[in-house]
């Protein structure tokens, strides 16, 4: 009789005295996968439309015409954007002087935060483990119920823009929060489920159901893992999906764990290769784009620090990550 066949409470008799000490995710010895370094910044309302207007950010032209991707201009700056967007104050180039785009900057807020991050998986599992130091953090009292929130964006090949800009193509305009939200509670969405796109972002008009429907159907969606962090308590695992919406996806389909305190984090997210339900299914030897954000000091919505897009490899790969078979 193979395991699967086993009747359910044989099965959970078995779990509970074989690996009660020993759930799959604590498996995992973090110091032998090889880790990354990276740096995420406060990116104000750096928004998609933002980012793509020559007159707002000029490298909008090379993205568009010469293929230019977010991270080939802007990985290694990190550092030095963050900690002068979040003042609230005008932006110093050495071509000139930018506005301001954080018309609601918190006081005392760090610019950056650097992180250490490292992937694994275990043929059946996919794990995520995030090192980062958020320094001394402003209570900004948007979300009482976490101090802290660490989320991790998978993007699918057939999520186009995504590719390219990460979590930009998710962030627009029009978002609550957003120079033009005009105090609408829009969440992310991808500029494909509108029916037209402008400088102003794509409101509430959708593509027709049946486009839309074409779209779900062949993977166009952004996926994410979210751990929620108050130091002393334990962690919880949040899973959602972008479509034309934000949307939390329930139960949850991630786990989490975290240990740390004094804004030094190190947290674990594990959850199931292939989800189902709507959710990717990450194959071995396929790469794939992540992203990274980071609420710290109860914020909420865009206050808070983002990474330019990474690869991911599964297995084996030449990516900036690769979730080694463990
Ligand atoms: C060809 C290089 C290039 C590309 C590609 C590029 N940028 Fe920029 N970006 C710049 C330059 C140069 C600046 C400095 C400000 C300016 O001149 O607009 C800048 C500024 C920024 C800033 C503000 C930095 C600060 O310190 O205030 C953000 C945020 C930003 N870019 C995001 C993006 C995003 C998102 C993308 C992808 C859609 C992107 N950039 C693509 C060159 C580039």
């Amino acid at each position: 009789m193979t395991r699967k066949a086993l009747p359910f409470a044989m099965l959970a008799g078995c779990a509970g005295l074989l690996f009660a000490a020993a759930p799959a995710r604590a498996a995992i010895d973090w110091g032998s996968v090889p880790g990354k370094s990276i740096v995420l910044f406060y990116p104000g309302q750096s928004s998609y439309e933002w980012a793509l207007t020559e007159s707002s950010m000029s490298g909008a032209k090379a993205f568009r015409t010469e293929g230019k991707n977010c991270d080939t201009c802007h990985i290694g700056e990190e550092k030095d954007m963050g900690p002068q967007i979040v003042t609230g104050q005008p932006r110093v180039f050495k071509t000139g002087e930018k506005p301001s785009i954080e018309p609601t900057p918190i006081a005392g807020k760090p610019g950056s935060i650097p992180a250490t991050v490292k992937f694994a998986n275990d043929g059946k599992n996919l794990f995520v483990h995030v090192e980062f130091q958020e320094g001394s953090q402003p209570d900004a009292k948007q979300d009482p119920a976490s101090a802290t929130k660490v989320t991790v964006m998978f993007i699918p090949k057939t999520a186009k823009e995504a590719t390219r800009t990460g979590c930009w193509a998710a962030c627009h305009e029009d978002a609550a929060t957003m120079p033009a939200a005009g105090g609408a509670e829009r969440t992310k969405y991808l500029p494909g489920t509108r029916a037209k796109l402008t400088r102003q972002g794509g409101g509430d008009a959708l593509k027709p159901a049946d486009e839309l429907a074409k779209m779900k159907a062949d993977g166009y969606m952004l996926e994410y893992w979210q751990a929620r962090l108050n130091a002393g308590k334990p962690a919880v695992g949040i899973t959602g999906t972008i479509f034309d919406k934000r949307q939390e996806v329930t139960p949850s389909q991630v786990t989490a764990e975290a240990t740390g305190t004094g804004g030094n984090w190190a947290v674990t997210l594990s959850g199931p290769l292939n989800g189902g339900g709507g959710m990717i299914a990450f194959q071995p030897g396929q790469t794939y784009q992540v992203a990274i954000a980071i609420h710290a000091g109860h914020t909420a919505r865009r206050f808070h620090y983002v990474s330019y897009e990474r690869t991911l490899a599964i297995d084996s790969g030449s990516a900036d990550f690769v979730a080694v078979k463990k």
